[in-house]
Formats: C-alpha cells, structure tokens, sequence
C-alpha cells in the first residue's frame, strides 16, 4: 500500500494496514480493531469535529494558514471586484461561471419566484411587534414547505431545480416581510425591474415614491456582501443543513435548521454581536479596559478568532476596505474608530497572536450594513440570505454523493451501568438508587 499507516494494537498487539486517501483514513477503518469478536471496534472520538471530514465536496476551498478562500476555484477576492451575487450563486450551485444566456436565464427565474404566498403575509402579522426577524425567517422558511408540498421529492432533478429557485429569490422578500413587520409598515412587494441587492433594498426601505431608485454605491457594497457571505465550506449551519438533509426532509425543512444554527452568537450572529460589543465599550479610551477583560477570560472579542482561519480572514479584509470607502460616503464613525482601535491593540497582543486570533468576516460587516440604515437585529438576517445559495449547493451535492447516508454520529457512553428501577416510594436519595 503506497499511502497507508501501520498501525499496532498494544491492548492485542496485532498489527493493521489502514489506507490513506487525500491526507485522510476512514474512520470505519478502526472498527477493524477489536479486543473481542462482538466488541464493535475502535471509537474516533472527535468532539465538535476538530479533525474530522464529513465529506467530499467541490464547493469550497479554504486554507487557513494562508488566509486563502476559493469559490469553485475562483478567489473570493475576484468575486468580490468582478462578479455579482447571483451569479456567484449560479456557480456554487452548478460548478462553472454561467455563459451570458444561462447568466440570463437564471436571474429571470430568480426575479420571477420572488413573491411569496399571501398567506406567509398573515402568518408574519401574528408575530409581536418585537419578534426578532431571525426568528421569523426561521419559521417562514420553515412554513414555505407547507405551500410546496411537491418539494418533498427531492430525488427529482426539476424539483430540487425549483427550490433552489424559490429559496435564493423568496429569502430577501421574507426577511424584509420581517424588516417591515417590525416597524409596522406596510409590507413591499418585489420590484422585477431592479438587481438581487437593488430589489432587497426597495422591499425593505420603499416609502410612498412611485419607484423605489436604489444608490448604486449601496446597492453595490451590499451586493459585495452577499458575495463574501455566499459560502463557507462546512461551518455549522452548512453542517445542519447537510445533516437535516440527509434524513431526505424537504429543503424548506432543511434550510430552517440552517438558519436556527446560524443565529448562535458564535456564528452567524456574531455580527450583531461585535455592534452591541463596541455599542457599550463606546470610546477609543475604554478599549485597553475591554481587552484586559477579555483576557482575564470575561467575555470573547467578538469579531475575532475562527476555527479554520488562522491568520487574518479574507472576507474581512475586502469588508475592511469596503467600511472604510463607505464611511468616506456617510462620514465618519465614532464605533469604527473604536473597532480600529480593538483590532490594532489585539493583532500586538500576545494573548490574540499565541492563539492566532484574527478579525473574521463579522468584525466589520456590522458597520458597513449600519451605514448602508440596516438595523442590528438583521445582520443576522442578510447573512441567512446570503449563505442561502450556499447552503442549497451544499444540500444537493450531498444528495448526490453516492458515500452520504443519514447522518449518525457514535457516543461513548459515559452514563450509568444497567441498574432496576427503584418505585417512587422507595427513593429518599440518589444513594439509595445507586445501593437499590
Ligand atoms: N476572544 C477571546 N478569546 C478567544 C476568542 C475570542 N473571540 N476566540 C477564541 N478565543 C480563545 C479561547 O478562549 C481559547 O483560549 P484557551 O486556549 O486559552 O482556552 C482559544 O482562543 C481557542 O478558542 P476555541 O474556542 O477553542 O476556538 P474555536 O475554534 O472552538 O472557536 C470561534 C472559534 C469562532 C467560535 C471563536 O473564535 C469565537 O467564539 N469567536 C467569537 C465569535 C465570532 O466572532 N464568531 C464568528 C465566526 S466567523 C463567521 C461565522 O462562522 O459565522
């Protein structure tokens, strides 16, 4: 065997062959390693899967060393400058760029599956006033299955090529159906004449004008974004999203779940959270106060650190840049100066540089979505949104991949031995239990 380990059993002192496949050995080939015949083998025990692929995928390429980040081979960097998101999105989910007929084809699909269902509308009305729009879009998506009850099929190829449709285009109307919702305005419908960005922006801030004329610098700077938020690889709401898939629910399904991973403050709602961090540091001067806290192990910078990156995140580089272009336009930010401030002292301080913590993609996203007039509790959102055409590529490749089954982790036990069940009457004490 040219790439394998040989590996000894010092409990038996048997010796196996275990092949090695792109840097990685199956699992299952430590099950051969057993002490007796009905023992199951060896367990690899991997909490939070440090180093465990759960996969094979041609979505997504990092490199975390390097601070590299490929789409389908593609830089994100040249994405960010050159593409847009729905094209972008067209090559996650089909593998290649689009020529200019396919370019056209999908954007009339996507801006014709915008409007959704007007009961969705009522649906939203029973929310509260307050409800938090993430999680209104984690029950509207999840409702969205009940009015496609044909999606259910997802071994049919023009099924799953309709939802795939139907999820990239009703996301930016449901979120800003919630937008809305919270301000007690009346709701936008989709304008088909203007771009992916351009329309999100007319259904969440159109008034009483006629046409809703978006900045083209707003429109862009949020269409980049999207981009840099498209995917990620296999990070924990992508990692919901292929496990619920995989028990083969309907995508509407699966996506909720995504979503519900997503708005954990150390994922995707970690944006909101880096706002609300620097909202109550509120000057330059309480910076070095912060970061002690921080240090003494308080709370976590948030903004900062990533399981994969290990040196300063590709996403927030171009999202740096952009805050900065962007407040040239809007004027200066005191918070930004604060942010600046947090990121100089922790790229010289031992405690962020022994731990290779780095700003990520949330530590400026914040400011550029304040500056462009979108509230804190939608940060989250635009993330959903954006990560949405990810997700779906993520989901089908998993359908298709002839090595994925429903995903079942092992457990080592840890719990009690079988003990008789003691009646109610009889317990004083857990002791009691354990001498019962
Ligand atoms: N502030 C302070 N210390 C930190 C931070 C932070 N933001 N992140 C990690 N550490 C420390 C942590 O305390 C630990 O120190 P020690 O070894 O002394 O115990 C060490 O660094 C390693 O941390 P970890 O928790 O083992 O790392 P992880 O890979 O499990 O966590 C993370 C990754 C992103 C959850 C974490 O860095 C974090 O909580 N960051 C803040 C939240 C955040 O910005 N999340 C957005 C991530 S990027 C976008 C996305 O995925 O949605």
């Amino acid at each position: 065997m040219a790439e394998s380990l040989t590996i000894t059993d010092n409990r038996t002192g048997k010796t196996y062959e275990v092949a090695i496949e792109d840097g990685a050995v199956r699992a299952t080939s430590f099950e051969q390693l057993s002490l007796t015949a009905d023992d199951h083998g060896l367990l690899v025990y991997d909490p939070a899967f440090m180093n465990t692929a759960s996969c094979r995928s041609a979505i997504t390429y990092i490199d975390g060393d390097k601070g590299i980040l490929l789409h389908r081979g593609y830089p994100i960097e040249q994405l960010a400058e050159r593409s847009t998101y729905l094209e972008t999105a067209y090559l996650l989910v089909h593998g290649e760029l689009p020529t200019p007929q396919q370019a056209a084809e999908w954007k009339q699909e996507i801006t014709h599956h915008t409007l959704v269902h007007e009961n969705i509308k009522k649906f939203i009305d029973g929310f509260h006033h307050d409800a938090h729009p993430m999680g209104i879009l984690i029950s509207t998506v999840g409702g969205l299955s009940t009015f496609y009850p044909q999606a259910t099929d997802i071994h049919d190829e023009e099924q799953r090529r309709i939802s795939i449709y139907r999820l990239i285009a009703k996301m930016p109307t449901l979120a800003a159906l919630a937008y809305r919702h919270s301000l007690g305005l009346p709701y936008n419908y989709p304008d088909n004449e203007l771009s992916f960005a351009g329309n999100f922006l007319n259904m969440m801030f159109k008034m009483v004008e006629l046409k809703y004329e978006p900045v083209p610098e707003i429109e862009h700077a949020l269409d980049v974004l999207f981009i840099l938020h498209a995917d990620h690889e296999q990070n924990c709401s992508t990692n919901a999203m292929r496990a619920v898939g995989s028990s083969h629910p309907d995508p509407y399904s699966a996506t909720a779940a995504a979503i519900a991973a997503l708005y954990g403050p150390l994922h995707g709602g970690a944006n909101e959270a880096v706002i609300r961090m620097i909202e109550r540091i509120r000057s330059v001067d309480r910076v070095p106060e912060f970061i002690d806290g921080v240090k003494a192990g308080k709370e976590r910078l948030m903004g900062f650190g990533h399981r994969i990156y290990k040196n300063y995140d590709p996403r927030a580089k171009v999202i740096k840049k952009m805050a900065d272009q962007v407040v040239d336009v809007t004027g200066s930010s005191p918070l930004l100066d604060v942010a600046r401030e947090l990121e100089k002292i922790a790229l010289e301080d031992d405690y962020f540089v022994s731990r290779r913590l780095y700003p990520n993609v949330d530590f400026y996203s914040g400011f550029i979505y304040q500056a462009l007039g979108i509230p804190v509790e939608m940060f989250p959102v635009l993330f959903a949104m954006s990560r949405t055409a990810g997700w779906l590529s993520q989901w089908e490749e998993s359908l298709l991949d002839k090595e994925q089954k429903i995903a079942r982790p092992r457990q080592i036990y840890v719990g009690e031995q079988r003990r008789d069940y003691v009646p109610l009457g009889q317990r004083t004490s857990a002791i009691d239990q354990h001498a019962g």
